[in-house]
């Protein structure tokens, strides 16, 4: 079944207008409610003191207007008592302080007393919910994330490292701990990386250990993760699990693991709030998001938290125009989701998030964003059932590697750089031109794709350069940029020329590489130029200067004492082609996309104005394609084919299409 529906805080609102609610809530189509992820202090107000009668209360009355629920497990946010029993369970921020009670997610997640006081909430409500005719699954926790470096994350850190080299030797090589004379003798020695050096210092512990730190807090989250997620599934095992996780932008956690142990992911997906105010909108964002999400297991997502209405804590975001939020939750779908699940019904009146936007106003009275979704209700009811389980197809793959993201968060290399950013940057050039990208682990079976980009694939682990080599032996396209390469495993730099363990298969060598000072600025130009290729696009931030083996030259830079230097190369290997970007700004990717479609036969979904995004979704043969206009003008579109119009009573459609602002067509081949 499709999922339409919201998030629901009934604790928030006297119990007489509960009724109201859910009957508003299904004339809007909704069928599914998430609650009670912040509702322990009301769950268990003392400890092992439980109260699900209001809870059990107000699902009932959800259920009397056929609405099923999910529930959440309110371990993001303790109650005071909680705390109180466990002072030491107070996250500790990398500059050292210790967090204190009045926000959420301040625990540490290593605490053994913290992690206890969750598992018996855990089960209590699990046993509680298992039968429940209306309760369908489980979120776990909220939006899990934050490093703690507490004393007590520092000792399982040490045993997380006694367990993942078994010696001393072992650790201190792979670490260089010579540098600086910083060899251990004990395990207790090894320090948590805290920001606490001197200032000039500040931040930069040995990269080796900071890596592993990161991937241990990592492990932790997952392993909290998976105690609730035994106990749900011992105790109801006829509903799913999931977690609320936050898209690409979060990269303190590697999702791929976080998200192995759920039956599917769930993310929130805000475009418009307090901190992107005066930004623009930018779809492939979302899109980026998205595809991340549902690359984690390769499998439909929902949107837990759709945004509802203009989102902050104390300053209030731009509203969302009249059809974006339509827009925006038919974006999620078009990407991938089997469910859209809005944040939140009702603004709340009190507490952080007093001007974060619901469905309805304070007041509470349906008003424009209530319309416009209850529009929107109507329409999935009658294409939710096609588009539920339908599949996303891509021939472009981009590689998301945690570890290098990890790793750059220790060092930089330039400050220009930003891994997102970078990545983001090629996402876009492929999503300005419609074309679907799936984003996938660095060790994903690659067999599918036509084109695979690893962009600055920093730590790469012999496993991983294997995988890319096999995928360009049998055939495949392979673009790979600069400062990939460069770090083993361990976050040490290799001995070999860049871009080391993908050098073969590349067949070129990094000879020098030049990091640009901010305002720097290198020129690139192709070779042959061809139809769509510019004569010379800037670079900044990163030069490596190429000295082909095997390769050809594609384009060279154009300033400076390396003009003329290889910039861009392009390699034959087995059944397949390597091309090597040495600079790390957008303009060359956006130059080069062309090419490389071209190379990899990839073809566009369709040509579309700017601002109008294109997506498809697939069961066995049927297309269905999603056409969004992102603008707040009329766009037209060229069908070639004769099509139906899903969301207009399968009107038949060809040739010029005109989308409203902010429109949606779901069309099939007719
Ligand atoms: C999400 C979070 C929600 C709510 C929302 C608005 O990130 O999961 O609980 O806080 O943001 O701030």
């Amino acid at each position: 079944m499709f999922r339409f529906g919201v998030d629901y805080y009934p604790e928030h609102w006297p119990e007489k207008r509960w009724s109201l609610d859910a009957q508003w809530m299904r004339e809007a189509g909704f069928n599914t409610v998430r609650l009670a992820e912040f509702a322990w202090s009301k769950l268990e107000p003392q400890p092992g003191q439980f109260d699900f009668q209001w809870l059990d209360q107000a699902i009932e009355i959800l259920e009397e207007q056929g609405i099923q629920v999910v529930l959440g497990t309110p371990t993001a946010s303790p109650p005071p008592w909680v705390m109180s029993l466990y002072p030491d369970a107070f996250l500790v921020m990398a500059d050292g302080r210790r967090m204190t009670y009045g926000n959420r997610r301040e625990y540490c997640p290593t605490h053994p007393g913290y992690r206890e006081r969750s598992r018996l909430i855990t089960e209590a409500m699990a046993r509680h919910y298992a039968d429940h005719p209306a309760v369908i699954g489980w979120q776990i926790d909220n939006e899990f994330g934050d490093r703690c470096h507490c004393g007590l994350c520092r000792r399982h850190f040490q045993i997380w490292l006694q367990q993942k080299y078994g010696d001393l030797e072992a650790l201190n090589r792979a670490w260089g701990t010579i540098f600086w004379s910083h060899v251990y003798t004990e395990w207790s020695q090894i320090p948590a990386p805290l920001d606490t050096a001197a200032p000039q210092d500040h931040g930069s512990p040995n990269p080796g250990l900071a890596l592993d730190y990161f991937r241990f807090l990592s492990d932790v989250y997952v392993d909290f993760q998976r105690e609730q997620v035994q106990i749900l599934r011992q105790h109801c095992p006829k509903h799913f699990v999931t977690h609320n996780l936050m898209g690409f932008r979060y990269d303190k956690l590697n999702y791929f693991d976080l998200s192995a142990d759920l039956d599917f992911v769930t993310w929130d997906n805000y475009r418009r709030m307090q901190w992107t105010l005066g930004q623009p909108v930018i779809p492939s964002t979302a899109a980026l998001a998205h595809a991340t999400m549902r690359g984690l297991k390769r499998k439909n997502f929902w949107v837990m938290e759709q945004q509802a209405g203009p989102g902050g804590w104390q300053i209030v975001s731009e509203s969302p125009r009249p059809g974006e939020l339509r827009l925006w939750a038919y974006q999620s779908i078009a990407h991938g989701a089997d469910g859209i699940i809005f944040f939140r019904w009702r603004t709340a009146r009190f507490g952080t998030e007093e001007y974060w936007h619901g469905l309805l106003d304070h007041h509470g009275e349906p008003g424009r964003r209530y319309a416009e979704i209850k529009a929107m209700g109507a329409e999935v009811a009658a294409v939710g059932e096609t588009i539920d389980g339908s599949e996303v197809r891509a021939d472009v793959a981009m590689i998301l590697s945690y570890d290098s993201r990890f790793a750059f968060q220790i060092q930089a290399n330039n400050p220009g750089f930003h891994y997102a950013t970078h990545f983001h940057d090629i996402y876009q050039t492929f999503h300005r031109r419609q074309v679907p990208v799936d984003i996938v682990s660095p060790d994903a079976d690659l067999s599918g794709y036509r084109l695979v980009v690893a962009s600055a694939l920093h730590v790469l682990p012999e496993s991983v350069a294997d995988n890319l080599k096999r995928y360009v032996a049998m055939g495949g396209l392979l673009v790979v940029t600069a400062r990939s390469g460069v770090k083993d495993k361990h976050n040490a730099v290799v001995d070999q020329k860049l871009p080391g363990l993908l050098a073969e298969v590349c067949g070129v060598a990094v000879e020098e590489y030049i990091s640009l000072a901010p305002g720097e600025e290198n020129g690139i130009a192709f070779v042959e130029p061809g139809i769509d290729i510019p004569q010379r696009v800037p670079a900044s931030i990163w030069c490596d200067l190429l000295e082909p083996q095997e390769a050809e030259v594609v384009a060279c830079y154009t300033a400076d004492f390396f003009a003329g230097r290889a910039a861009v190369t392009r390699n034959h290997f087995g059944r397949g082609q390597a091309v090597y970007v040495g600079t790390l700004s957008a303009p060359i990717y956006e130059a080069l996309c062309p090419l490389l479609l071209e190379w990899a036969g990839v073809e566009p979904l369709l040509a579309t104005p700017p601002g109008v995004e294109v997506t498809a979704r697939w069961r066995n043969d049927q297309r269905l394609l999603f056409i969004l206009n992102h603008t707040s003008q009329p766009q037209t579109v060229q069908l070639e084919d004769q099509y139906l119009d899903l969301l207009q009573q399968q009107k038949t459609i060809r040739g010029a299409t005109t989308l409203d602002p902010y429109g949606v067509l779901i069309l099939v081949a007719n």
